[in-house]
């Protein structure tokens, strides 16, 4: 039979996937490079998470056996393509099944922002609610205000069909499509960045998008508008974030994703319009549960000599 290393534990449904036609290794505790190297070797398949990097050295550490890496996410910035690609092995991630959960997130986030959710509760939970005021705590409507949806992927597109639902008018910015999409016009990043009430990022990490959001971008945004990320951290210069939430010159920002995950940049950590949360796109019980098991089903279907089902290339 065939081995696969699960660097991490996946939910019942998905081992049971892997055991029924593998030999499942398990992943080293901790997880560190010389333990998942040591263990890597002589596999023939690698289902591991976005925590993972998985880059030549540790390809090489597996050996000619290898033949299929499944990463547990649709992102796979951890992953060197070029190298996998070099000796032969196929690269899978889990697309589809993690859209909904994201798109709900990032309303979550769009919510939580514009009307201060997260502020509210520490005021209140800390004993500072005096009672209700007309002008307290006021935030933004979204009825009639712009959605600017960066990155016409699948995750993109069901953040903006949900915007009907709010009275939302929405536009996108994606090089690689026309003048229109699913009804909404695409404009020029500059353009979206200037005119968008809430801005949302829905684009890969990749060389180009590194950075993308960048403090020339964020003096472009109007001082009334927020920033949302989901995507991936580094797609945001976060040390160029602080001073325009600071000084006024963006309303808000909410993050679910970091350049240094776990470490969250300082200076935003005691910004009361700042929303912070720990990269949880995808975590419903269900999302999570589906992502695990269509990794687990790729590598069996390459690893049985089928095809792979979601590839990366
Ligand atoms: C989560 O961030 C993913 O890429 O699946």
């Amino acid at each position: 039979m065939p081995t696969v290393l699960v660097t991490r534990p996946l939910p019942e449904g998905a081992m049971r996937t892997l055991a029924s036609a593998l030999d499942v290794r398990r992943g080293p505790e901790p997880l560190d490079v010389p333990g998942l190297h040591a263990a890597v070797k002589g596999c023939d398949g690698i289902v591991c998470l976005l925590t993972e990097r998985i880059d030549g050295p540790l390809l090489d550490a597996a050996g000619p056996s290898l033949k299929v890496v499944a990463n547990v996410a649709v992102g796979y910035d951890n992953i060197d393509l070029a190298a996998a690609k070099a000796r032969g092995v196929v690269v899978t991630n889990t697309p589809n099944v993690l859209t909904n959960a994201t798109a709900e997130l990032t309303w979550a986030l769009i919510l939580a922002i514009t009307r201060r959710i997260g502020e509210g509760e520490r005021l209140l939970r800390d004993g500072r609610w005096k009672g209700w005021a007309l002008d307290f705590m006021t935030g933004m409507e979204l009825a009639g205000k712009q959605l600017g949806v960066v990155g016409a992927g699948r995750i993109g597109r069901a953040v903006a069909a949900r915007a009907g639902v709010f009275g939302m008018n929405v536009a996108f910015a994606d090089v690689t499509v026309g003048a229109e999409l699913d009804g909404h016009p695409v404009i020029p990043l500059d353009a979206l960045v200037a005119t968008a009430d809430v801005l949302t990022l829905h684009v890969p990490l990749t060389p180009e998008t590194r950075h993308l959001i960048n403090q020339a971008l964020l003096e472009r945004m109007k001082p009334t508008a927020y920033l949302v990320n989901t995507s991936r951290g580094p797609v945001l210069d976060e040390s160029a974030l602080a001073w325009p939430l600071k000084s006024g010159v963006i309303a808000g920002a909410a993050l679910d994703v970091f350049e240094r995950e776990p470490i969250v940049h300082a200076d935003l950590l005691g910004l009361e319009n700042a929303v912070l949360v720990p990269h949880i796109g995808s975590a419903t019980r269900e999302t999570r549960a589906a992502m695990a098991d269509l990794a687990a089903r790729n590598a069996v279907a390459v690893l049985t000599g089928g095809t792979a089902i979601t590839p990366v290339t």
